[in-house]
């Protein structure tokens, strides 16, 4: 290896240079600086170079010298000014683990039913909670004198004289769907989780608001068989692929027919337990073909397109899935009840 290709190697070692400690910068001083060192090394052999070269390379030695100097001074500097530092601060510690936060047990269950209608093809989508009554009932096909409309059920942020543009906090998230449709022409198939407001008098079993997520599906030739099929799908991914479902019939405003599913009582796997009040099934959903009334109002062509929906409490599913009987756990923020689902995302 020639000279200069020696020195150039040594050069670029020398931006890579690097000490944790003074010991560790010592041992760089003496094999770079010190009478047996590299550089003294370097200036042995340039007694051997040829005269009309001397000059190069003796340009490259000192620009060498100097920039391991200037490396080795400002490691310096470094270890230096940490001698500054208290000596009661211990810069080699690991910093404190950082309190890691969990995710919140409806937020789980929330992911995963997007996650499982998300691969059969639902859309996310979202809508206000501050709504009006247009969106949450009218369009849905409750008559004027609907009771669910009534001041027992409705929270009201501002009443007018005409009832539809009331505006309410959402009751459920099916008002979701009147936004989408309003919106979209078919194929449609959306998911649609959100917060739902009542006015119900707290307990264990009922709050004045909770969650809830809206399925719709609308395209042309849908049936109450892709509903079902859909359904048991769900059930099985979210419950296990032993889960039991049966519709039973049902009255909603906005679809016909309808149907409320129980699954199989995964608890006591559908033997009868105090859970399922020894009926062996439990309801988690509400469902049904989209009323043509519903379809018209919102835009689209009944004689064209069919579709179905259903609705579901995020807080149910979460109660079968973890056995939370007492609802206001949900919204209390007891980091006690909150560890507990450290484990599951
Ligand atoms: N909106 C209903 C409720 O809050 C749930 C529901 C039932 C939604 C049937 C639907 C449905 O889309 O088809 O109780």
């Amino acid at each position: 290896m020639s000279i200069i290709d020696k020195i150039n190697e040594t050069l670029q070692g020398v931006q890579d240079m690097h000490a944790a400690n003074m010991e560790e910068l010592e041992a760089l001083r003496i094999k770079y600086l010190s009478k047996k060192g590299i550089i003294s090394g370097l200036m042995n052999d340039f007694r051997e170079v040829a005269a009309d070269q001397k000059r190069e390379v003796g340009m490259k030695i000192n620009e060498l010298k100097t920039q391991v100097q200037d490396k080795i001074n400002a490691l310096k500097d470094q270890f230096d000014n940490m001698d500054n530092v208290d000596d009661d601060i211990d810069l080699t510690r690991t910093a404190y683990p950082a309190a890691l936060g969990t995710r919140h047990p409806l937020t789980i269950v929330k992911n995963e039913i997007i996650d499982i209608f998300g691969h059969m093809g639902f859309k996310l989508a979202e809508g206000p909670e501050v709504e009006d009554d247009l969106h949450v009932y009218t369009k849905l096909n409750f008559a004027a004198d609907h009771p669910a409309r009534d001041m027992q059920d409705t929270f009201f942020v501002e009443q007018n004289e005409n009832v539809i543009k009331n505006i309410i906090l959402r009751s459920h998230t099916s008002s979701v769907q009147a936004r989408v449709m309003e919106q979209t022409q078919p194929p449609i198939r959306v998911i649609c989780p959100g917060r739902v407001y009542r006015n119900e008098a707290i307990s264990a079993r009922a709050h004045c608001f909770f969650h809830q997520v809206e399925g719709l599906y609308i395209d042309k030739g849908v049936s109450f068989t892709d509903l079902k099929q859909v359904l048991l799908t769900f059930a099985r991914e979210m419950f296990g692929n032993d889960t039991k479902i049966r519709l039973r019939p049902s009255y909603f405003p906005f679809t016909e027919p309808s149907a409320e599913m129980d699954i199989s009582c995964n608890i006591c796997g559908g033997k009868g337990c105090g859970f399922c009040k020894h009926t062996g099934w439990v309801e988690i959903l509400g469902c049904g073909m989209v009323d043509p009334n519903v379809l018209e109002s919102c835009g689209i062509d009944s004689k064209i397109y069919t579709g179905y929906a259903f609705g579901m409490g995020i807080e149910r599913i979460a109660n079968l899935k973890y056995q939370v009987s007492d609802l206001r756990l949900f919204s209390e923020n007891d980091v006690r009840f909150l560890r507990e689902f450290e484990a599951a995302y």
